[in-house]
């Protein structure tokens, strides 16, 4: 050994020798208590259809999702939050607040079945419409302040299925204030609100429109979606959320927007979800499929860095795999 090396007093290494006394040093630990599963809701019975782009991802029938969900939570995956695929879109996407609609339908059922499963549901009129859009659709643009009360009537049909939270996620400015007033004249003061808060005009949510069948017709969501590049606008649009009635908020995508989670959990001490969404799901379990990576391995990474940036919890399709993985 040269002297030079011998001399070496700090040495970081000697926290980094065993198992054990990497656990005593471990900064961030990830548990299935920190996991959301995402669900896509079909209406009928006892069908399963799997999804192309997201392998081991189906949509389900309500018997379905309550056999997944139930033996998700017996996991130790505390919550849920469910997407609905509605029987016939429209203009107006007026099946988003049915009763009957799939997603009510599933809360019903979830709640029931597992009381105490954390129920969120998405709420936005995308997958609803036949133009694929978020809102109404007029002349070539998203009208804000026209779709506001469509959501705060999808939100109320969800709250009053049993949601514990409803969360938005169609990016329309002053959502948020007119769900939680919509709520609260309804009785709903305890329904909570998770808003997508920074939600960006992003390439990775491509498998998803697929499972959703919720592709834009025309256009595309740049006009009201965040703009990639922008990170001091998600502090604004979260504070804006919070100051509406937000109880939590949400940075989605998750794995190109870390610095923004990271920025986030500085400036906010309200509950942070990140959303690590169907095309970062989708390029792990490809490159899986090829043996390029190794999945169970990358998977955990991913969402303990997710954890590490700042994430309170994390929306993932890998929930279930974690959660096994987590309890060895
Ligand atoms: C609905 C919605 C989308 C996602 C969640 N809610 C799609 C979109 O905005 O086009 C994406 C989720 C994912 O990619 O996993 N507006």
């Amino acid at each position: 050994m040269s002297p030079r090396l011998a001399d070496l007093r700090v040495r970081p290494r000697r926290l980094r020798r065993s198992e054990a006394r990497r656990r005593l040093v471990r900064e961030t630990v990830l548990t299935p208590d920190d996991l959301v599963m995402p669900y896509f809701v079909i209406p009928g019975r006892r069908r399963r259809e799997p999804v192309p782009s997201m392998p081991g991802v189906e949509r389900l029938t309500v018997d379905e999702l309550v056999r997944e969900a139930a033996a998700l939570f017996r996991l130790g995956v505390p919550g849920v939050i469910l997407f609905g695929l509605p029987s016939r879109k429209d203009a107006t996407g007026s099946e988003a607040w049915s009763g009957s609609g799939a997603v009510q339908q599933g809360v019903r059922a979830l709640k029931r079945a597992v009381p105490d499963l954390v129920v969120m549901t998405d709420v936005c009129l995308c997958e609803y419409t036949h133009h694929g859009h978020c809102g109404v659709f007029h002349g070539g643009e998203v009208d804000n302040d026209a779709t506001l009360p469509l959501l705060a009537k999808a939100a109320l049909s969800h709250a009053r299925a049993g949601a514990d939270l409803v969360a938005p996620s169609d990016m329309m400015d002053g959502r948020v204030r007119a769900i939680r007033r919509a709520l609260d004249r309804a009785g709903f003061a305890r329904t909570g609100i998770l808003a997508y808060a920074a939600k960006y005009a992003s390439g990775f949510y491509g498998p998803f429109r697929e499972a959703a069948g919720s592709t834009p017709r025309s256009g595309d969501r740049r006009g009201y979606q965040m703009d990639p590049p922008n990170a001091r606008e998600a502090m604004r649009e979260i504070a804006l959320d919070l100051e509406e009635g937000a109880d939590a908020v949400m940075v989605k995508p998750a794995l190109a927007y870390m610095d923004v989670i990271r920025m986030a959990r500085e400036r906010f001490d309200a509950p942070l979800a990140a959303y690590n969404v169907s095309g970062e799901y989708a390029m792990v379990k490809a490159a899986a499929a090829r043996g390029w990576l190794d999945e169970r391995r990358v998977v955990l990474e991913i969402l303990t860095g997710l954890k590490r940036a700042g994430a309170d919890f994390i929306l993932t399709y890998h929930a279930k795999d974690a959660a096994r993985w987590l309890r060895g």
